[in-house]
């Protein structure tokens, strides 16, 4: 199973910080955004990993994930010309992806709750069998998001990309599964009236032929799109608040290699040894003596 960051995008909405850096390298309380969808790939088991960004943003990127073998995993990155959507991701990486199922999280996307992970990896399961899966979410303004509709059995009936009279309010989070063939599929979509290549697009396909399932995010899950500054100021307090309270680090990267044992500990310590002075070393100081259930220190 492979799996894809797209982390290009113009950012727009965040002018004028983005002008100068690109919003998946900001930080989300005490780690990059990236940091956010990179730990649901691996937590959903996935260590072969393609990082999306734009020329201009493409050596941040690099600096700051390198080969991915701090994390065991293995990261390639690849150029977007320029943002003409999100299904274009798999023709961007049909060499990486080749005959594998391929997962993808968008760079700007965070997920934090109960189930998570068995979530991910029944989508990784049914990814390998044939089958795509989303995840939705319940919005209050289902006009601004692709929206799925569902029944009782939580049986997809249809995807939409900001309907106007949206038939649900459980919005297509980015976050998405594909068997393999995905580039194939991705080829045949056809730009939409604003020029992009829409992933709502690919998912109708996938529904059409009877492939497309749906994970809800229930009650007590937190989903955010960091692409407004507020969006961006709530994810901040949200996960400040979450990891003081509990003591833990969410998505953090050194700690899932570690307990899914892709790195050995005198990795874990390099990392912990560079971060001393922070809660964020600390933690991982406290996960290398494999006292995961630790609080951080006051
Ligand atoms: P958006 O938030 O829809 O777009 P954007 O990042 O360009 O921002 P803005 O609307 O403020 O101009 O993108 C969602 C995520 O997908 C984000 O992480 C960027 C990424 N993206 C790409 O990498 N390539 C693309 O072609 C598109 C449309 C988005």
């Amino acid at each position: 199973m492979k799996g894809i960051i797209l982390a290009g995008g113009s950012g727009t909405r965040l002018y004028p910080i983005t002008q100068a850096i690109s919003k998946q390298v900001m930080p989300i309380y005490d780690k990059p955004m990236i940091y956010y969808p990179l730990s649901v790939l691996m937590m959903a088991g996935i260590k072969d990993i393609m990082v999306i960004t734009t020329k201009e943003d493409q050596p941040n990127f690099i600096k700051l994930l390198k080969d991915g073998s701090q994390f065991g995993i293995n990261i390639e990155y690849k150029i977007q010309p320029s943002p003409d959507g999100l299904a274009q991701a798999f023709i961007l990486g049909e060499e990486f992806i080749g005959n594998d199922p391929c997962a993808m999280v968008l760079g700007d996307n965070i997920y934090f709750g109960n189930n998570f992970k068995n979530m991910l990896v029944n989508a990784k399961e049914y990814a390998e069998n044939g089958k795509a899966s989303i995840f939705g979410y319940q919005v209050r303004d289902p006009q601004r998001f692709g929206i799925m509709e569902i029944d009782e059995n939580q049986n997809v009936l249809s995807v939409e990309e900001k309907p106007q009279n949206p038939k649900s309010d459980y919005a297509i989070t980015g976050l998405y599964f594909y068997p393999k063939g995905v580039s194939e599929m991705a080829k045949q979509v056809k730009p939409s009236k604003r020029g992009e290549l829409e992933i709502t697009t690919l998912n109708d396909m996938y529904l059409k032929n009877g492939n497309l399932r749906a994970e809800l995010l229930g009650g007590g899950f937190t989903w955010f799109d960091t692409g407004t500054i507020d969006s961006m100021m709530e994810a901040n307090s949200m996960i400040r608040l979450v990891q003081t309270n509990n003591g833990k680090i969410i998505s953090c990267p050194e700690a899932i290699a570690y307990n899914q044992g892709w790195i050995d500990k005198d990795t874990l310590l390099e990392a912990a040894t560079l971060m001393q002075k922070n809660d964020y070393g600390k933690y991982l100081f406290k996960v290398a003596e494999k006292n995961k259930s630790l609080k951080l220190e006051k």
